[in-house]
């Protein structure tokens, strides 16, 4: 079969590759019939996660049908589409037991393992362990390209911003950062009530999208001097927001998370932070906020599903760009520069 092979910072290929084998009895085997690029591979590929090895298939993200599964695979069938969720899950440690397997222990001490420490989706066909925990059956009325969102950004925004950001009824929110997972947050603020959600970029595609996403205000950091004011001027009495959704991860927007948010406040911080951030306690510790961090879980893929079909979220609103997946080296150039090309997402069918 052929995959998007890594071979180290800077390089990546499209070629032959062993098929995939059953190796656990608890694994099945996937023909990926939808893949989409996500900007943790663009950071794998600039060398920032060394667990990731030469060699390695890339992508944690896929639709596809089950062609084979293992002898303790008692749940998911031969034959049945499914959405692969970004987050493998053993289901019997203690947080997978504790609905955290962001950080199950079976499988290497990390639940993101596809494109990582394992051949990822980004390939013809990819091995899933665990299947019964990480494979979601596809309802009918739900497309592949609805489905692949849940792999992994609509469950970042939901459980990483918006669930722990604790979105509530009325609750005025900003999301800082309007990449696919801050319009993925946005997305999924509108259906936990948030009355106001005030959007901030740079860049005026992404803020024109949002709104399109659910946003009801935006704010283009070019266009203000200070944009945590600008953020408290939105809020109900002027006093702050009361959740910010950090999606970007730099020092700026962190700033400007804590900056902008009422007492009592939250600040969900999603973005994946290269560097050092300050946390001026000196200022903070009479506010009673409360700020969260985390890594996707891949828990609230039902309840999005529910969503989709019920039509209070629109995922295919994510897809920019479509490419046979034999395309896929054009599709990593377009993602890689999606400024220039207004991209979001880039999803890749296979023929
Ligand atoms: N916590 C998790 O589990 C998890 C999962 C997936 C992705 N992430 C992280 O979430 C972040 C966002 O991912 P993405 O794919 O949407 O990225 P992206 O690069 O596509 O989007 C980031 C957006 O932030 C905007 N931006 C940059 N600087 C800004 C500033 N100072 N103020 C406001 N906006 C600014 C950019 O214009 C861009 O639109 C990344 O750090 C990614 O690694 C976290
Ligand atoms: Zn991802
Ligand atoms: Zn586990």
């Amino acid at each position: 079969m052929k995959a998007v092979v890594y071979h180290g910072p800077g390089n990546k290929v499209w070629e032959e590759v062993p098929n995939p084998t059953i190796i656990d009895p608890t694994d099945a085997i996937v023909k990926v019939e939808t893949t989409t690029i996500c900007g943790t591979d663009l950071h794998i590929l600039k060398g920032d996660v060394p667990a990731v090895t030469e060699g390695r298939i890339l992508g944690h993200e896929g639709v596809g049908v089950v062609t084979e599964v293992g002898a303790e695979v008692t749940d998911i069938k031969v034959g049945e589409r499914v959405i692969i969720s970004c987050v493998t899950k053993c289901g019997v440690c203690s947080y997978c037991l504790a609905n955290m397997p962001s950080h199950c222990q079976t499988v290497g001490g990390i639940g993101w393992i596809f494109g990582h420490l394992i051949d990822g989706t980004q390939a013809e066909y990819v091995r899933v362990p665990f299947a019964d925990n990480g494979l979601i059956r596809l309802p009918e009325g739900v497309s592949d390209e609805q489905g692949v969102m849940l792999s992994d950004i609509l469950p970042t925004g939901l459980e990483i911003g918006v669930q722990y950001g604790d979105v509530s009824q009325g609750d005025v929110v900003a999301v800082i950062g309007t990449g696919p997972i801050g319009l993925a947050a946005i997305m999924t603020a509108v259906p936990a009530g948030a009355a106001k959600i005030i959007a901030v970029d740079g860049n005026a595609f992404r803020l024109a999208q949002a709104l399109e996403f659910g946003a009801t205000d935006t704010i283009n950091i070019n266009e203000v001097d200070d944009v945590a004011a600008a953020l408290k001027a939105k809020s109900d009495d002027g006093l702050g927001v009361d959740v910010a959704i950090e999606a970007v991860g730099v020092a700026a927007t962190w700033n400007t998370a804590l900056a902008s948010i009422r007492p009592g406040g939250n600040v969900a911080n999603v973005g994946v932070h290269g560097s050092a951030v300050e946390f001026p306690i000196q200022d903070h510790w009479i506010n009673n906020i409360t700020i969260t961090t985390g890594l996707v879980n891949g828990v609230t893929a039902e309840e999005l599903l529910d969503e989709i079909q019920s039509g209070a979220i629109a995922p295919e609103k994510f897809t920019t760009h479509r490419f046979p997946l034999d395309d896929i080296m054009e599709a990593y150039d377009v993602f890689e520069n999606a400024v220039d090309h207004d991209a979001l997402k880039v999803i890749l069918t296979a023929g």
